[in-house]
Formats: C-alpha cells, sequence, structure tokens
C-alpha cells in the first residue's frame, strides 16, 4: 500500500481505489457519494486503470506491429467499450450478441476477431457482413460451415485455427482453457491437417494462428510454454507452404485479487517478444486478446449491508449484492476483497461470511471476513470490474446494478439499474387460443 502526505492510502493493485480519510474514492469520487446518487449494489469503475492497463500491453509491444483485441466477455457494458474503441482497440468477440454491442461502442470491424467453439451460421453471415478481421477456428466441422457460408456470401473469410498447445495454465480448472482434455481448439497434433484442409477451402483464407491456454495466469512459464509449440507448429505449417501472416496468443493474464503477483504486461511480453525474436518469427503481426487484465481491478461493487446476524458456527453480514450479481465465489469460489467503504467502524469488529439475498447458500461473496459493520453501512467488493456485470443474471427476479464511470473528479452513469418492468418487458402468459 502507498502512502501519500493527504492520508490517501491506495488499495493493492487498485491503485486508483484508495481510502482518503478513512473513505473509499474512486479516482477522484467517494463512493460514499455514488451510492447516495445511484442506490446499490452498484457497479464503479476507473477509467484511469483501463488506460493505464492497456498502455502496459502497448508498452511491451513499442515497435511491433501488434494489436490489442479486448475481449469484451470480461465487460461488455457499452460505456467500457466505448473507452476501448477510443483508444483504438481491436475486440475478441464470442458470439453475434458481442459483434453488435462492439459495433454499437464504435470498434472498426477490421480489428474484431471472433472467436468461440460454436458460432452459428446466422452469427458467421453477421460477422462477414460487418467486415471483421478474422474468425478464430475452432474444428473442422467449423471450417466446412464457414467455408460454406462466406461462399454463399460471395466473401473469403479470413481464418486463424485455434490449437490447442496442451500446456497446464495452474489455474482454476474451469477456467483453463489449453489442455488435452479441453474442449476448444483443435488438437496439436492435427492441427497441421486442419491447416491443409483450410488452405484449399474456396472461401477461407488462412491467414494466422491462434491458441489461448486459460485465464487468471499468474506466472509467465505457461505462456513461454505455449509459444514454444505453437512457433513448433508455426514451422510446420509454413514448411507445407501456408504462411500465416499474423501468430494470436489469446489473453489470460491474472490480477491481484488476493496478493497474486502476475507478471506485469510489459515484462511479460518482453519476455515473450526475447522468445519469438530467437526462433525468428519477430516480423509477424501479433494480436492478443486480454479480458480480465484490461478491467478487472478497474472496478469496484458497493453494496449495502441489509443486515447482521449471529449464528452457531458463523456471523452472517447480509448485504443487498448476491451471486446474481457477483457470481464468481459462487462459481469458482473465487476470492475477492471487501472493504467498509467508511473505515470508522463501530467498535465491535467481528468475523462474518458475507452473503447476500439470493435463497442459496452458495449465495455468498466472501467468507470469514474481519468486519466492523452495522445495518446501513457500505461496502466494496473489490476487483469486481471483469467477469461480474457481464456474468449477472436476474435470478430471483432480481434487477441487474447500475454502472458508473469514473474519470477524474466526474462520474457518469453508463448502465441505469434495471426495473422490474424492464425484466417483464418481454414476456407474456400463453395467448390461451395457442392452447385451442
Ligand atoms: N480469449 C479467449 C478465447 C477466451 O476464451 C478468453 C476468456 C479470453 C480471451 C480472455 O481471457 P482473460 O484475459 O480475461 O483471462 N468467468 C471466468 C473467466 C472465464 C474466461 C473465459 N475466456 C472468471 O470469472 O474467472
Amino acid at each position: 500500500m502507498t502512502k501519500s502526505p493527504s492520508d490517501t492510502t491506495a488499495l493493492p493493485g487498485q491503485p486508483h481505489v484508495a481510502r482518503r480519510d478513512g473513505q473509499l474514492w474512486v479516482e477522484g469520487v467517494p463512493l460514499a457519494a455514488l451510492a447516495r446518487e445511484h442506490g446499490t449494489p452498484l457497479f464503479v469503475y476507473s477509467k484511469q486503470w483501463m488506460l493505464d492497463a492497456l498502455a502496459a500491453y502497448r508498452r511491451g509491444f513499442a515497435g511491433r506491429d501488434a494489436l490489442v483485441c479486448y475481449a469484451m466477455k470480461a465487460n461488455s457494458s457499452l460505456g467500457i467499450l466505448h473507452v476501448f474503441a477510443q483508444a483504438g482497440c481491436g475486440f475478441d468477440i464470442v458470439s453475434g450478441g458481442e459483434l453488435a454491442r462492439a459495433l454499437a461502442a464504435g470498434a472498426e470491424p477490421s480489428k474484431i476477431i471472433f472467436s468461440g467453439v460454436g458460432k452459428s451460421r446466422p452469427e458467421m453471415r453477421a460477422a462477414l457482413a460487418a467486415g471483421i478481421g478474422c474468425f478464430n477456428v475452432e474444428s473442422e466441422e467449423e471450417l466446412d460451415v464457414l467455408n460454406e457460408v462466406a461462399l454463399a456470401h460471395g466473401a473469403r473469410a479470413k481464418v486463424s485455427i485455434r490449437i490447442n498447445p496442451d500446456v497446464d495454465p495452474k489455474t482454476h480448472p474451469y477456467i483453463s482453457t489449453g489442455l488435452k482434455g479441453n474442449k476448444f481448439g483443435i488438437a496439436h497434433s492435427r492441427a497441421l491437417h486442419a491447416y491443409r484442409h483450410a488452405a484449399a477451402l474456396p472461401g477461407l483464407e488462412v491467414t494466422g494462428i491462434d491458441c489461448h491456454i486459460g485465464s487468471q495466469i499468474t506466472e509467465a512459464a505457461p505462456y513461454l510454454d505455449a509459444m514454444e509449440r505453437v512457433l513448433d507448429l508455426v514451422t510446420a505449417i509454413e514448411a507445407a507452404g501456408i504462411r500465416l501472416a499474423h501468430i494470436d496468443f489469446g489473453g489470460g493474464l491474472g490480477i491481484d485479487y488476493n496478493g497474486d503477483t502476475p507478471p506485469a504486461a510489459d515484462d511479460l511480453w518482453r519476455q515473450l517478444l526475447a522468445r519469438l525474436d530467437a526462433r525468428g518469427f519477430g516480423d509477424r503481426k501479433l494480436i492478443i486478446e486480454p479480458g480480465r487484465s484490461l478491467v478487472g481491478n478497474a472496478g469496484v461493487c458497493v453494496t449495502e449491508v441489509l443486515f447482521t446476524k449471529p449464528g452457531e458456527e458463523h456471523n452472517f453480514c447480509i448485504v443487498d449484492a448476491a451471486m446474481n450479481d457477483l457470481p464468481r465465489p459462487a462459481m469458482y469460489q473465487a476470492f475477492h476483497r471487501i472493504e467498509a467503504v467508511d473505515a470508522g467502524g463501530h467498535g465491535a469488529p467481528r468475523r462474518y461470511d458475507v452473503v447476500g439475498p439470493v435463497c442459496e447458500s452458495g449465495d455468498w461473496l466472501g467468507r470469514d471476513r474481519e468486519l466492523d459493520v452495522r445495518a446501513g453501512d457500505l461496502l466494496a467488493v473489490l476487483s469486481a470490474g471483469a467477469y461480474c456485470m457481464s456474468m449477472s443474471s436476474n435470478y430471483n427476479t432480481r434487477n441487474r446494478a447500475a454502472e458508473v464511470l469514473v474519470s477524474g473528479e466526474r462520474a457518469a452513469l453508463i448502465r441505469q439499474r434495471e426495473t422490474v418492468q424492464d425484466q417483464l418487458r418481454s414476456e407474456s402468459v400463453a395467448d390461451p387460443s395457442a392452447f385451442r
């Protein structure tokens, strides 16, 4: 933690979230004021954190032909996408819905790449019509279908094949993607065959190779291993006469949730580029698809304590945010730091399980946390910029939270709190005539 003369303490991993005279601020705006204005639960994002994170990647790539495609599944809110579009980022999309969002946010179509194991024909058509930069294809059947769709569209689809390098990213099993047993990519041993097949299809233009080994990776070694495996294949594929103009190394770099120490993006890329140069591939265009590391520690979720209750085994701190807003603890037993917005306290610190109102025991946000809180206090769930709002749901008919983007001393609402009317809009009771 860094302490400045004005009694400001930046939180670990979140230099733009700081405690000033006991109160939590995001950049130049106090969270308590935002909660008063917009209610809770409320996601608040630091624009500067996102731009700094992007700048770290760009420093690492200085002097190279490289494109950062923000993996928008991490946080696909329009106001967040707009920040990255304005900064000249490309986008990594995985659905027709993400394509529409990226375009609505002002993305340049040629900087969009389309990943994912299960693209439908309408999604392929929409992406071709938009003129996206590349499809990351994950199976031989997908190559055939994309070829067919492209020919019918009168276009050639640019493709890169996602290969599965079979390396262990040493992360949670649900977010490991580059192991043999995972559904992702084409096996290393089938890759050359798939490239030969792709190169022979008239509706496809082979432009690159792609891999993505997992998420929340906190070491450089798995990336270096994956790079060796990918470059072995590049050598073999080019020896077969198929030139690969770009290499896409996916995303996956972790963030500090709880003292994690992932390499900095620029350091990681300096190491990777040195390997790339050493193997004679330094001239290729590079694409990367970071998600979490561009937004994860930009965001916090502010929530109000509804009740505290002593239990036989645990004390519970029941808050108004829940697993539908912050699904990562329930899904991956993920750890998010939780802090009181006002550090003043009440002189009665206790250990609590911080839980939401959803009717499941899995609805917890943090376990066994020391907090000095009472009903009505505000808590901030930290590192909530990635895979929180984008994975939120309406479970228990809870409305999705509001979102605010902060830049300096200014704050802008980028998502209104959902209403029950919003939720009911697309539903109806069955028309009696349907059952006659
Ligand atoms: N590219 C592809 C093909 C991906 O599947 C992913 C993430 C990314 C890029 C971005 O990875 P990142 O840089 O964000 O690690 N919901 C989970 C994470 C799922 C990641 C899915 N794929 C979580 O909350 O931890």
